[in-house]
């Protein structure tokens, strides 16, 4: 499904979608041609059967150096209000899908991160990053503030001190204190990345499908919730999950910790390609 001359680049492997941001000689920098292929991508990969995880990577030096600032910015601003607009909803609307994706999601950056990248890293489930990937709000830096989600993001995952003063400077960080403030999970030397990725990739593929998804879904969701609204909510969103599982895989798990004994789910996952 790849096309080396489209803004993103994909391939389905061992059912892992590797979708990239294909613009290494902008630094992959997001601009109205690539959110609107971007959100082809998604939708194409989104209920594949042979896609499990998708990994969110960059092509070049670059994971995204934010917004493009000629084409997203001043191109479409020319056109008025209309094309601001539009080019707002082609970018939020990509974010928003793959916060909401039905796969679980990686962000894995290779490099460079800035602004309107945070939305995207933000929608990946999770996130590894090399240890000399740099992060930046770098809007304060041409006179904006860190919008499209950017500041919901720093304020969601760092603390308010971080934010503010990440926010206030435009400071870059490397992949290391990204690690350490939660901006991402994990960070790794640059040429252990994919091996890492394609670990935790392939440790979620070994899940249950459909229930990652209600659990991921329950992360963002009870976020806003009281604590007797999340309790209704996940009750409903496991029955939910048990009505579009079709394979049963609650009850296969426990019959194989209970009556099998093939397996301890405190110490691993149970054995999904069973389904008696
Ligand atoms: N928008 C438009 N073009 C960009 C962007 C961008 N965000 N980032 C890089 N480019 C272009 C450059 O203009 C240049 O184009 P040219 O070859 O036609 O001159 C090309 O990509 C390569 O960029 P360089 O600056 O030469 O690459 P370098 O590796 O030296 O530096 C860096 C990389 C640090 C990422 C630098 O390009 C940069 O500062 N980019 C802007 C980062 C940024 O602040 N983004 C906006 C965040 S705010 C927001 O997203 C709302």
């Amino acid at each position: 499904m790849s096309d080396d001359n489209q803004p993103v680049k994909c391939h389905v492997q061992d059912e892992i979608a590797w979708v990239s941001f294909n613009r290494p000689d902008k630094r992959n920098a997001m601009n109205p041609a690539l959110n609107r292929c971007m959100m082809e991508v998604l939708d194409e990969l989104e209920y594949r059967d042979d896609v499990g995880v998708l990994v969110l990577k960059g092509e070049g030096t670059a994971w995204s150096a934010g917004m493009d600032l000629k084409e997203y910015f001043r191109e479409t601003e020319a056109l008025g209000l209309r094309g601001i607009r539009q080019s707002q909803r082609e970018a939020y609307g990509w974010w928003r899908r793959l916060r909401w994706f039905q796969k679980t999601t990686i962000a894995m950056v290779n490099g460079w991160c800035f602004g309107g990248g945070f939305a995207p890293l933000y929608a990946c489930d999770l996130a590894i990053c090399a240890d000399d990937a740099k992060f930046g709000l770098s809007e304060i830096n041409w006179g904006i503030l860190p919008g499209g989600g950017a500041t919901k993001v720093v304020t969601d995952l760092l603390s308010m001190r971080d934010a503010m003063y990440y926010t206030l400077t435009g400071e870059m960080m490397d992949g290391q204190t990204a690690a350490r403030l939660r901006l991402v999970n994990e960070s790794v030397p640059a040429d252990q990345l994919e091996t890492r990725v394609t670990q935790l990739a392939n440790t979620l593929l070994e899940k249950n499908w459909v229930i990652l998804k209600a659990a991921k879904d329950g992360v963002r969701r009870v976020n806003e919730m009281t604590y007797d609204n999340a309790e209704d909510y996940l009750v409903r969103a496991q029955e939910a999950a048990n009505f579009h599982d079709k394979t049963q895989g609650r009850k296969e798990g426990i019959k194989q910790f209970i009556d099998d004994k093939t397996f301890k789910p405190g110490l691993g996952t149970y054995d999904k390609t069973r389904n008696s």
